[in-house]
């Protein structure tokens, strides 16, 4: 390993933020194998420090594939006309948080594509209230909304959201969506969020078409700008039914693609510490251990999709999408194994809050400790 490369590695583990914008992008251009390992060590070092030997675990709902935007690079795309449109009723997301709850995971999270009407929201708060007596840490993924719609959520029940800003770079953002999707609304809403009290997560796709290690340093610098708390972000992977799908063909293998996308975990954890970060289900899209990859670059959230196996075809985000045959009892056995081959245990009847978020509130209130693990 280069006499460089350990002075930065040591120099990010000393204390967050401790990186320049070039430094942060020579991080994650690293190629060579040894480097790489050494990267990878030094983040997941940072991750046992702060999260210990434990990963914590939501269950993902995916409550329905309707969407009113056309991203260009999603297989939910409104303009998708392959795709047989579902949404779960209320009774459906009720059954599957209570199957949550028995498997012993305390959060849950739901994601649909984006509805913004007085009639998704009715539904979401009816839902979250009938969910809330099981007690479950409860993130929201349901898209761009107004500041009074993710007020009534949180009044709901709801405690976390995740809406990634897909790229920290406007100008590219605008060649990944029409002409009517906003990055800066987007921003808006992540600031809303905040304002509403919520645990607040976001995230990017890495390796996107014309996409550099500059823009991805400028990424993590973003999630520290926005003093984000959970961070859930994975590799870009073409989805024939697409148009960014023609555009691409010149990219990266899956392998590169993995990598890329373990390297941002790393760099994210040597830069902001105690944020959440979830080793994404695409990693596994791209390698069957890709998740527990992530964990062992500084990943300490794992989302096991547990919808019914009759939806999952009808979820795709992109091509190759995991699991798609597996119940939630197969998935949770698998993902034990899993974890246990790195020598890491599902944090059971743990929410697993964010330490950024527990010590963002210690240090508004001045309350020593700080609530429930
Ligand atoms: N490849 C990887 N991630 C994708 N997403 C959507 N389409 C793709 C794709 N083709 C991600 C976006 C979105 C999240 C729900 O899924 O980042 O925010
Ligand atoms: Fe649904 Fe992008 S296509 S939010």
């Amino acid at each position: 390993m280069t006499d460089g490369l350990h002075k930065l590695l040591a120099r990010s583990a000393e204390r967050p933020c401790a990186l320049a914008r070039s430094e942060l992008a020579a991080l994650l251009a690293v190629e060579d194998g040894t480097e790489l390992q050494a990267l990878f060590d030094a983040a997941y070092a940072l991750k046992v420090k702060y999260c210990g030997k434990r990963v914590a675990i939501r269950g993902l709902v995916e409550a329905g594939n309707v969407c009113a935007k056309d991203c260009l690079y999603c297989g939910i795309r409104r303009s998708n006309g392959k795709v047989t449109r579902y949404r779960l009723s209320a009774d459906e997301i009720v059954r599957l948080a209570e199957l949550n709850a028995k498997q012993g995971y305390a959060s849950l999270v739901i994601q649909s594509g984006e509805i913004e009407s007085e009639e998704q929201t009715r539904f979401v708060e009816d839902v979250l209230r009938r969910i809330a007596p099981l007690d479950l840490g409860v993130t929201l993924s349901l898209g761009e909304q107004t500041e009074e719609v993710y007020r009534r959520w949180k009044d709901a029940g709801a405690s976390r959201y995740l809406l990634r800003i897909e790229t920290s770079n406007p100008d590219l953002y605008t060649t990944l969506h029409p002409a009517n999707h906003s990055w800066e609304r987007r921003v808006e809403c992540l600031r809303a969020l905040r304002r509403c009290g919520y645990q607040v997560g976001t995230g990017v796709m890495c390796g996107l078409p014309g996409q550099t290690y500059d823009d991805l340093a400028h990424d993590i610098e973003f999630y520290d700008k926005m003093d984000v708390d959970m961070i859930g972000m994975g590799p870009f992977i073409p989805h024939p039914d697409t148009p960014l799908a023609t555009s691409c063909q010149s990219l990266a293998t899956n392998h590169q693609a993995l990598i890329l996308g373990l390297k941002m975990i790393a760099v994210t954890r040597l830069y902001l510490h105690d944020v959440n970060i979830a080793a994404a289900t695409a990693l596994q899209a791209l390698a069957p251990d890709g998740r527990e990859r992530g964990v062992r670059a500084g990943a300490n959230v794992v989302m096991p999709n547990i919808t019914d196996v009759k939806y999952r075809r009808s979820y795709q985000l992109y091509a190759g999408k995991p699991c798609l045959d597996e119940n939630a009892g197969l998935c949770k056995r698998c993902l034990e194994r899993r974890l246990a081959s790195i020598g890491e245990t599902v944090d059971y009847g743990h929410r697993g809050d964010s330490l950024h978020y527990r010590r963002r509130m210690c240090a508004s209130a001045s309350i020593p400790g700080g609530g429930e693990r």
